[in-house]
């Protein structure tokens, strides 16, 4: 029996132990799905306070109960440690560290590869590595491969490498780890059959593909389809708003066709820790060959003016009511990068709040879910919904978090600038949308 029998036979027996690097959004619901299949996880982290949190057996994740965490944990199949000696226990290692920009907005790929030199460090033969980070094409072969091959172990024959990207969806309540199809793609063909055997375990559906590079395109396309395809949306509300034409409708209406259209919206602006920064991951590999991703370039260019067009409105808004945005007070509901979630990461609303203060504004805002704020040069915390929809000149509806109660919002606001259509229905004089 060759290692990579050997390796596939542990897994389907369950007896295969797991290490996940980063216990993030990522790599707590995945190690958490691995537990639950049966498998011993243990979980990898720098952050002192996110191991505690998960050795307590609580969850700091909105999609993960504390008590599936809690459960998993008193039964020991899952674990969590900033001891990373315990590496070389593991069978399989899947690495899920932030891939984030620097500060030229080139990929910083350093937390990728401090996590693969303490895996390399401690390589073993029969181990498997997965990368599920998001990344450019050709970052598991080029940058990952060599530093393992360090110790002098084949890939292919005593250890496996694959790319398998991360789908989460954060507060999708259909879509989970499980239920999600999962791409795979090895180095040689023995790395998909070995990762494929692992995620057949927590995932109803794996689809292996030919090589670690089309496996690390496929989530570069699905989100740079999604920046695309939001940034023509946003192009045809800069149109409409000249052409005297509601979007809403517009979109609405062209969504009733039943073949050949996908509706996308316009908004605020592009946010999260995927849709504004995968896409320049893209880009950037593609400057190294000599081509430039235009697309990719035009739609980053649209997305990211959109605060400005926002603040644009709210000035507008307020000059039709002989006010200025200097000394005005506006209240912006929802800073959380999207519906019902709780992170702000690139969230729109943060440069919004930015912007508006620093043409002084008095800015506030509401979040159920995000208790304050850090700007530039000032710290928030959320105020109390209706006192500061009263207390307004403007309300700016940036994220449409489900609880919102609108009519009553619009009933008790002087103006309401709502970017994200969520006063549909409701006929106001107030009310001006983007
Ligand atoms: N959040 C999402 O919705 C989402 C969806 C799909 C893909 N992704 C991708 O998955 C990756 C992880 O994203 P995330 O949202 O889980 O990030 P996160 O910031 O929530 O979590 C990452 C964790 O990794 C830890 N970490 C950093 N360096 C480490 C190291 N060297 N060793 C061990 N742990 C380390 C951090 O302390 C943190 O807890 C990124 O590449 C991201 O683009 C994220």
């Amino acid at each position: 029996m060759n290692e990579a029998e050997r390796l596939e036979r542990r897994i389907e027996q369950g007896d295969a132990h797991v290490g996940t690097l980063g216990l993030g959004y990522v790599g707590l619901p995945l190690s958490v799905e691995f537990a639950h299949a049966g498998l011993h996880v243990t979980g990898f982290d720098l952050s002192q306070d996110k191991v505690a949190a998960l050795c307590r057996g609580e969850s700091y994740i909105q999609d993960i109960p504390s008590q599936r965490v809690a459960s998993l944990v008193r039964t020991g199949r899952l674990r969590a440690t900033t001891d990373f000696s315990a590496l070389s226990e593991c069978d399989a290692v899947v690495i899920c560290v932030p891939t984030p920009l620097g500060k030229t907005k080139d990929p910083d790929l350093s937390m990728v590869v401090d996590a693969s030199k303490a895996i390399a460090a401690r390589l073993r033969p029969g181990q498997l590595v997965v990368l599920e980070s998001t990344t450019y094409p050709g970052t598991t072969e080029e940058l990952i491969l060599p530093l393992l091959e360090e110790r002098g172990y084949k890939v292919g024959e005593s250890f496996f490498l694959a790319f398998s990207p991360e789908r989460v969806d954060p507060g999708n309540p259909r879509f989970g780890t499980r239920n999600t199809p999962k791409i795979i793609g090895g180095v040689t063909a023995a790395c998909t059959r070995v990762a494929r055997a692992l995620y057949e375990k927590a995932v109803d559906t794996v689809i292996p593909v030919s090589s670690t590079r089309t496996a690390e395109l496929v989530k570069l396309l699905e989100n740079t389809f999604r920046s695309v395809n939001i940034g023509l949306v946003n192009e045809v509300a800069l149109m409409c708003d000249r052409l005297g034409v509601d979007v809403w409708e517009v979109i609405d209406a062209a969504a009733t066709k039943p073949f050949g259209f996908m509706p996308f919206y316009p908004g605020p602006g592009l946010g999260g820790h995927c849709i504004p920064i995968d896409p320049l991951y893209l880009s950037w590999k593609l400057k190294t060959l000599n081509y430039r991703a235009r697309f990719i370039e035009l739609a980053g260019e649209i997305n990211s003016a959109m605060p400005e067009y926002v603040c644009s409105r709210v000035s507008d808004a307020l000059n039709e009511r002989e006010k200025s945005v200097k000394g005005s007070r506006v209240l912006v509901l929802g800073v959380a990068y999207k519906r019902d979630v709780d992170d702000v990461r690139e969230s729109p609303a943060l440069d919004i709040l930015n912007l508006l203060h620093s043409r002084g504004a008095r800015v506030s805002y509401n979040d159920p879910y995000v208790p304050s704020v850090q700007l530039n040069d000032l710290g928030l915390h959320s105020v109390e919904l209706m006192a500061g929809v009263r207390d307004a000149d403007v309300v700016l509806i940036v994220t449409d978090h489900g609880g919102y109660r609108y009519p009553d919002i619009v009933e008790a606001a002087r103006l309401v600038v709502d970017t994200r259509n969520a006063t549909k229905g409701i006929v106001s004089e107030k009310i001006l949308k983007l």
